[in-house]
């Protein structure tokens, strides 16, 4: 190993959401934050060497996105993800939440319907919600500790049977319901894990293209994905599916850069592209900065071998952990992900829901997680724990819960 991941970093009095906010989210700071998705690690020394060098110069005026940080984006994008992009289709956004509230603006009218795959990231449902658009859940299927997509589901919520409205019974026909006007996917799947198979991907492909439906395809968790799983961009599998599809990825949860606050939007369609790209403009958000472009271009053109060093120590990270469960605390059973550093807790042996399970974890075992109800209605049993930090941090937490179970 070349890179140490073992290092344990002081973050606290940095502005660290994840740190220095543990008192005013969850009331006490002695506790280990194990929330917010970011990781515990250093960015790669090739990334801060640069960041450093730009620092260094003083001036730090207006800027643009230059032609090496389009070049390493598609560069990256293929070498990883196999999928041949033009450096025209990459456009911006200073965040993955951000550009999906601007799709939602851009794409859909007030009292449009977007559909997605509950339990979901929370600002799914604020985005929509919050621009006065209506959530669809689509609510995954969780049998023998897996997700997958209910596509009984997904059909009966596009489609309305013709025969609701004319009382023509006999009649089998479907009319799809036209205010559903977008999908939110999240691939990989966060909370879930899931990384969306070929076979999964084309078949909610083939709904949306048939109902006319654009897929905005949050992709920011892309970089993460542990053996013997694939990531695919959904717009990748057919010209077709590229003409639909919106998909933002962005080196932060990849590279240790979430404070960037830079993400790449990748959109094939030049009418969809063009149009938003105007509420970019409208927005005035298309600057960027400095920081965040040039950390983009050093860690895609860099960091490869810091990735692959990476995914080694959290496969081993999430190895332990899910052991660990099994072995010392059978009462809770995480959901083993196929990608992303977080893992998606079931604690309904526990016999603790909602704020109870909140404060146990506060309180008891002393960790601070996302509390599952935030995802999704029917998740009040199920906490999420970031794994993305060093071994030594994960043991001492593992055994803070372990703990805190037996004392209860
Ligand atoms: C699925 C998903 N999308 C988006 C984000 C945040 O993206 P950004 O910080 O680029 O807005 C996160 C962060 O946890 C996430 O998990």
């Amino acid at each position: 190993m070349d890179y140490n991941f073992d290092k344990i970093v002081n973050r606290k009095n940095t502005n660290s959401f994840k740190w220095d906010k543990l008192a005013a989210r969850f009331g006490r700071d002695d506790i280990i934050p194990m929330w917010i998705a970011d990781m515990e690690f250093e960015t790669p020394i090739e990334v801060s060497k640069i960041i450093k060098e730009r620092a260094n110069h003083g001036v730090y005026g207006y800027t643009f996105r230059s032609e090496g940080y389009h070049d390493a984006i598609k560069n990256w994008v293929k070498k990883r993800h196999d999928w041949d992009i033009d450096s025209k289709w990459i456009t911006f956004s200073p965040g993955i939440v951000p550009a999906l509230s601007m799709c939602v603006n851009t794409f859909t009218k007030p009292g449009d319907k977007i559909i997605t795959q509950t339990p979901v990231y929370p600002p799914f449902y604020s985005v929509i919600k919050q621009n006065g658009r209506i959530v669809i859940e689509n609510e995954l299927k969780f049998n023998n500790g897996r997700y997958t997509i209910d596509f009984e589901d997904l059909l009966c919520k596009i489609n309305l049977k013709r025969n609701y409205f004319t009382s023509n019974l006999m009649n089998n026909e479907f009319k799809f319901d036209p205010s559903i006007k977008m999908l939110f996917l999240c691939n990989p799947h966060n909370p879930s894990g899931r990384v969306w198979t070929k076979d999964e991907l084309l078949r909610i492909g083939e709904i949306c293209l048939k109902n006319n439906i654009l897929i905005a395809s949050d992709d920011i968790h892309c970089d993460i994905v542990y053996k013997n799983n694939k990531y695919l961009p959904i717009a990748s599998l057919s010209k077709e599916l590229e003409n639909i599809s919106i998909t933002c990825i962005s080196p932060g949860k990849t590279f240790s850069l979430t404070g960037m606050a830079t993400s790449a939007i990748i959109i094939p369609n030049e009418k969809l592209r063009e149009e938003y790209n105007k509420t970019l403009e409208t927005l005035e958000l298309d600057g960027g900065n400095i920081f965040g472009a040039l950390a983009t271009e050093a860690a895609y053109k860099y960091g490869e071998k810091w990735l692959e060093e990476l995914l080694k120590y959290l496969e081993d990270n999430l190895n332990f952990a899910v052991n660990y469960f099994e072995t010392n605390i059978p009462q809770i059973k995480p959901v083993r992900p196929q990608g992303t550093y977080l893992l998606w807790l079931d604690c309904s042996d526990l016999g603790l829901k909602g704020i109870d399970l909140s404060d146990f974890f506060v309180n008891q075992a002393k960790i601070a997680v996302n509390p599952g109800a935030s995802f999704g209605k029917n998740s009040k049993e199920f906490v999420r724990m970031n794994i993305a930090c060093s071994r030594k941090v994960l043991e001492k937490a593992l055994y803070q819960i372990e703990e805190a179970v037996k004392a209860k």
